[in-house]
């Protein structure tokens, strides 16, 4: 069975001090930040950039996983694996070059990483799978924290593990939107071993809900 890991996503942070965000969520045992970025294009809503993602990074040993939720992504890889991103997430709906901008991941030293849409089938990424560390499954629109988990894309989840046992392969399977102490169950039970949470984690007490998490899976 894959490592369960917990990757809180700063969008539900406070912005002003991201410093003792992180160090709250190292103290509560977290494993990942996860680390959204939107352009106001790929998504409607804007959140931050690569210069947020390098002034963090001296103050923070946690794994940085960056989800660019931008346009043409192929473009801003470097960008990012310079500023300190250990994993980088793209969207396949995002450019027209999903083969050659996973590379260019796995050239720059960092963890490939290929996101789904609720709408897009695993078959649009099938052909990709072997260049990937990690396939991250958007169990909400992309956008905005806070929305409801749509538990139809478990079905994705099943199916991209069963792929992946077929095809002989160790990618993670992340999940990302409308986790909490329910749902995570649910995502585990269908293949998911990496979970992002932001609202969950961060509308409470961060250690305590950490901890419920955690309970959660491996529980
Ligand atoms: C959604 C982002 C998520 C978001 C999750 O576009 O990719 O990472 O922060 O937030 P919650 O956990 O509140 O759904
Ligand atoms: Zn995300």
């Amino acid at each position: 069975m894959k490592t369960m890991k917990l990757a809180p996503s700063i969008l539900s942070a406070d912005y002003a001090n991201f410093e003792s965000e992180l160090k709250r969520l190292e103290a509560a045992g977290a494993d990942y930040a996860h680390i959204d970025v939107m352009d106001g294009h790929f998504v409607p809503n804007i959140s931050f950039g690569a210069g947020v993602v390098e002034s963090m990074r001296p103050h923070s040993k946690l794994v940085f996983d960056c989800h660019l939720m931008v346009t043409n992504p192929e473009h801003h890889i470097e960008e990012f694996a310079r500023a300190g991103a250990d994993i980088i997430s793209i969207h396949v709906e995002a450019t027209p070059h999903i083969h050659g901008a996973l590379q260019k991941i796995r050239q720059a030293g960092v963890k490939a990483s290929v996101v789904i849409n609720p709408g897009t089938p695993v078959d649009s990424i099938k052909h990709v799978l072997n260049l990937v560390d990690q396939v991250l499954v958007m169990t909400v629109n992309p956008g905005f924290g806070g929305q409801a988990f749509l538990p139809e894309t478990m079905d994705k989840v099943r199916e991209l593990a069963a792929l992946r046992e077929e095809k002989g392969l160790d990618f993670d399977i992340e999940v990302d939107g409308g986790i909490d102490d329910q749902s995570i169950s649910q995502a585990k039970e269908a293949g998911a071993n990496v979970f992002v949470a932001g609202s969950y984690v961060f509308n409470g007490d961060v250690n305590e809900r950490v901890q419920t998490l955690r309970d959660a899976v491996n529980g």
